[in-house]
């Protein structure tokens, strides 16, 4: 028989991985967008294809090639979601749970999908943490959503992050700036490459992305957006500047920052760390003032971001000491068939207190059991045999330092209590 492969693009998770790097990376996240009173919200990992075609936009690369789409049974076309904003904001339309002037607070973690093309930092299932805070168009909602990337990044260690910022104008500057944009690049039409020629005429701005370097000269001239922002986006991207510098957070500033989606307006931004390559956007964001109007909502103001969380699990491989796992908890090994009796009762016990507890389920003898805990980095050994039994006595080994004490079995748990859980860091 053949064996079946995974899907190319959808790699596996693996143990320690998985708790070391995703675990970690997710409970950070986590206890910060809690601090911000964020909640936390789990939508279909697929809805109707119309959510994406209208929020994310006709033109874009993500709905015309990337999606994950098809016919069910029932003959609806359902997608593959290849970003949280927009089922986000559909949950809390049709569950009312927005107004305008208040500001609701929510955060998703989860596997998007793109039919792109994998290397480096790029997949076709990848995971996100969003956030998205809707109901409240001031500035100062923009400062605080980038302020939390920064502060998780920060709390994860990453250094060589940075934030470049942008304005791209709203509904009232915007439509001119894109038609002084194409009408220049027009001019320069027999300098773009033939994807910038469909561009020019479905989606001229995305031009500004293009990595061709002919393409990027005919750019260099351009118009910028915020340069030709209306006094209104001048104002709020002012501010947002103003507050950031308050806070001692550095960015850039960068013009030609337009992002893949068009449901975007005034604020947008990303963060990039050092040492990805091509793909090395680490998170991306911005203010969708127009999106909840496009799915059939009231006009209603919103700013989010999204966190790649394969990419910034790269960047913490690059951290030597935070892939390294650390000893913890206690693997009760038995000399004897009164030992392994005994060791189901300790083990029950431990586990009740709160300790991660194995006993040897695979007929290992002693030495190998030891042997076996010390690989598995379990920071005590507990040994019982026969004579334990009967003294009611166990001996515990300190694997890293290898230290051994006896101790009784009833103060077993009050012994490791009072014993540190987990080795302290080297
Ligand atoms: P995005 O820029 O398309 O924005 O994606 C956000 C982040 O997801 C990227 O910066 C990148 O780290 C990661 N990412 C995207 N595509 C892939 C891929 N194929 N493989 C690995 N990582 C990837 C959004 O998705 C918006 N929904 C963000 C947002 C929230 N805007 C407002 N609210």
């Amino acid at each position: 028989m053949v064996k079946i492969q995974g899907v190319r693009g959808a790699p596996d998770i693996l143990p320690p991985e998985a708790k070391l790097l995703w675990q970690r990376l997710e409970g950070t996240a986590r206890a910060i967008l809690e601090r911000y009173n964020y909640e936390e919200i789990r939508t279909p990992v697929f809805e109707r294809t119309e959510l994406f075609v209208r929020s994310i936009g006709e033109g874009t690369d993500i709905v015309e090639k990337e999606m994950y789409t098809f016919q069910d049974k029932g003959g609806e076309s359902l997608t593959l979601r290849p970003e949280g904003t927009a089922p986000a904001v559909r949950s809390y339309l049709e569950h009312a749970r927005f107004g305008k002037g208040t500001l609701a607070k929510v955060y998703y973690i989860g596997p998007m999908f793109r039919h792109e093309r994998p290397q480096a930092g790029r997949f076709r299932q990848f995971h996100q943490i969003g956030a998205e805070a809707i109901g409240v168009g001031g500035p100062e909602v923009d400062a605080e959503v980038i302020e939390i990337l920064a502060y998780l990044f920060e709390a994860l260690g990453l250094r060589d992050v940075t934030l470049h910022l942008n304005s791209i104008g709203d509904a009232a500057c915007r439509p001119a700036f894109r038609e002084r944009f194409a009408a220049y690049m027009r001019e320069r039409k027999d300098d773009l490459c033939p994807d910038c020629h469909v561009r020019l005429e479905k989606n001229p701005l995305r031009i500004m992305d293009c990595k061709n370097p002919r393409c990027q000269a005919a750019v260099a001239g351009a118009p910028k957006a915020a340069e030709n922002l209306c006094e209104a986006c001048r104002a709020h991207f002012a501010r947002v500047r103003e507050l950031l510098e308050a806070l001692g957070i550095p960015y850039v500033l960068n013009e030609r920052l337009v992002r893949g989606l068009d449901y975007y307006t005034r604020t947008t931004f990303e963060f990039t760390a050092a040492g990805l390559g091509a793909q090395n956007a680490i998170a991306g964001g911005g203010r969708y003032d127009g999106l909840i109007e496009t799915i059939g909502g009231p006009s209603t103001p919103a700013i989010g971001f999204a966190v790649g969380m394969e990419r910034v699990i790269l960047c913490l491989k690059g951290l030597e000491a935070s892939a390294e796992g650390r000893r913890e908890g206690v693997y009760v090994a038995n000399a004897d068939a009164a030992g392994a009796s005994q060791a189901f009762l300790v083990a029950r016990d431990l586990r009740r207190a709160g300790f991660r507890a194995v006993v040897n389920l695979e007929g290992r003898k002693l030495n190998r059991q030891i042997g076996q805990a010390d690989g598995d980095m379990f920071l005590y050994c507990v040994i019982l045999g026969e004579n334990e039994v009967r003294s009611g006595q166990a001996t515990v080994k300190d694997l890293k330092s290898g230290q051994q004490e006896v101790v009784p079995f009833a103060q077993l748990v009050d012994w490791l209590k009072a014993h540190p859980r987990e080795a302290p860091a080297e």
